[in-house]
């Protein structure tokens, strides 16, 4: 079923049910930007929520800090955003369009790893890669920086200048000190944060793919450098099996990822240290429990040239998109102490901590998944025809309506009593209430939205006070008393099993 799913059919399908609107669609919309809906916003809010649950609030050795979005501009001369933060730009000389000039050379089959200006133009003029527009030739690439400029206080100067975040990451670099000390934490600990950044793509495309203004949910876990490879929490990860796409076999040509357990991945030293490994095992333990199938994710080594700046190894959490392949939605990289040190020197603060009674300067583990694209794979995965009929099989962790509450036909006694157990349930869980249309219909209505359980009041309902609950992916239905009714949910929702319910 998933072949046939195309990225036009989940756009439109999104937009259609009020997940995401295209914003500023009434002026014809702004590219790279998207407005939540009422779907996408208590499915955002369920993501964010359960992810800040599982990272922060249910562990002991993360916090969580919400910093500012324009920061001071010193921070991305440090970080060293402003010198290498940047793509390659190519413009047309007939239309005047802009293009990335990496995407021009992937659309053209050209497989392309961060490359230098000299190599995009040789292979540029080799492959006879045209404006995809009008046919024109494309100028020599120019690297163009991704951050967003704008002023502080009333003077638009050089001087009053400063940047909307591209990555969150660096709020926690600046705050590690002040953070440290309040929290009164010990090496190794975590800050973690969620929120907007902005980022100036070239080439905003493939709807929520790559956005110019998107969410990101990271953590920056700080240990001391002799310490990375002891880590009391591998246990919990080490036989995690994970489909491995190493940097060697890519280098080598091969596409087929190893099949291997994390703790042998460690021991065979192809993940930076313990830690690096740890904090990938609990990517995908998090991305399972918000229902993503571990079979469409693999873990990819960046190769040499196409490591950020500041990172030592990096992992790419890949999602295979029944639309466009294997696609990264969260990275994972040992940044060691990169930012930290630069900070240090630019800000001429010490940064360092004690452990063990020495001074430190940790290294960092960073996840950082990015929301929308989690948001994405979380509904290409879900996105299911049962019996011919679109069916969004999310995880009940993240479906934005929990509960939809139906009378069975439309007539006083019953939208009487319906009103009255949707009231009831909506105290606790999402809910919505439909009472236009035969019940079948209501039912498909549900399920494409992904309201895993679907409440109809009937004839017996009146009777007894029993009503019926519908699962969503397998359609059986069972009766439970409306004074039990809450607790039944509850119990049904907390004890989801959702690939193995799912009948397809
Ligand atoms: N702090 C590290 C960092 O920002 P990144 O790989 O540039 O690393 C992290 O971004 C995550 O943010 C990516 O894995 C992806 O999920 C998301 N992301 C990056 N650029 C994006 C874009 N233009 N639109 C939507 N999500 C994006």
């Amino acid at each position: 079923m998933l072949q046939a799913l195309t990225l036009e059919d989940l756009t439109s399908f999104c937009i259609r049910r009020g997940f995401f609107f295209p914003s500023g669609r009434i002026y014809g919309g702004l590219r790279g930007f998207f407005d939540y809906g009422p779907l996408g916003a208590e499915l955002r809010r369920e993501i964010l929520d359960d992810w800040w649950y599982y990272f922060v609030r249910r562990r002991e050795d993360v916090v969580g800090i919400h910093g500012c979005i324009i920061t001071h501009p010193r921070t991305w001369e440090a970080s060293g955003h402003l010198e290498s933060f940047f793509d390659y730009l190519v413009t047309c000389s007939r239309c005047g369009r802009d293009f990335r000039a990496d995407h021009l050379l992937e659309d053209a089959g050209v497989k392309v790893v961060e490359l230098t200006a000299e190599e995009i133009s040789r292979l540029i003029r080799e492959k006879g890669v045209r404006c995809p527009e009008c046919g024109g030739e494309l100028s020599e690439p120019v690297p163009f920086n991704l951050m967003f400029t704008t002023y502080v206080g009333p003077k638009r100067t050089r001087a009053s200048e400063a940047y909307l975040r591209p990555e969150t990451a660096q709020l926690i670099f600046l705050n590690f000190k002040d953070v440290y000390y309040a929290s009164r934490l010990k090496l190794p600990f975590g800050i973690a944060q969620v929120g907007k950044v902005f980022r100036n793509e070239i080439s905003p495309r493939n709807f929520l793919f790559r956005l110019r203004e998107f969410e990101q949910m990271e953590i920056e876990y700080f240990v001391n450098p002799r310490k990375m490879d002891d880590c009391p929490l591998f246990k919990d990860v080490a036989d995690m099996e994970v489909q491995l796409l190493t940097a060697e076999r890519q280098e080598k040509g091969l596409e087929e990822p190893l099949r291997i357990t994390l703790e042998e991945a460690w021991e065979e030293g192809l993940i930076s240290c313990k830690w690096h490994a740890y904090w990938i095992g609990e990517s995908l333990r998090w991305l399972e429990r918000i229902g993503i199938s571990l079979e469409r994710i693999r873990v990819r080594e960046h190769v040499k040239t196409e490591l950020a700046h500041y990172a030592i190894q990096t992992f790419d959490i890949e999602y295979n998109f029944p639309f466009m392949g294997w696609k990264e939605i969260e990275g994972v990289s040992n940044r060691g102490d990169y930012d930290l040190r630069r900070h240090q020197q630019y800000s001429g603060k010490d940064l360092a901590v004690e452990d063990d009674g020495e001074k430190v300067l940790p290294h960092v583990i960073e996840p950082s998944f990015g929301l929308e694209r989690i948001i994405l794979a979380a509904l290409a995965d879900a996105y299911t025809l049962i019996k011919g009929r679109p069916v969004l099989s999310l995880h009940p962790r993240i479906a934005p309506v929990k509960v939809a509450v139906f009378p069975i036909v439309n007539k006083p006694d019953f939208t009487r009593k319906a009103r009255e157990v949707y009231h009831m349930v909506k105290e606790h869980y999402t809910a919505i209430y439909d009472e236009k249309g035969t019940i079948g219909k209501r039912y498909f209505k549900a399920d494409e939205i992904g309201v895993p359980l679907a409440i109809t009041i009937d004839g017996k309902t009146l009777e007894d006070d029993t009503v019926t609950v519908r699962f969503r992916d397998t359609r059986e239905q069972i009766r439970v008393h409306t004074s039990q009714l809450i607790q039944k949910i509850r119990e049904i929702l907390e004890n989801w099993h959702h690939h193995t319910t799912r009948k397809t």
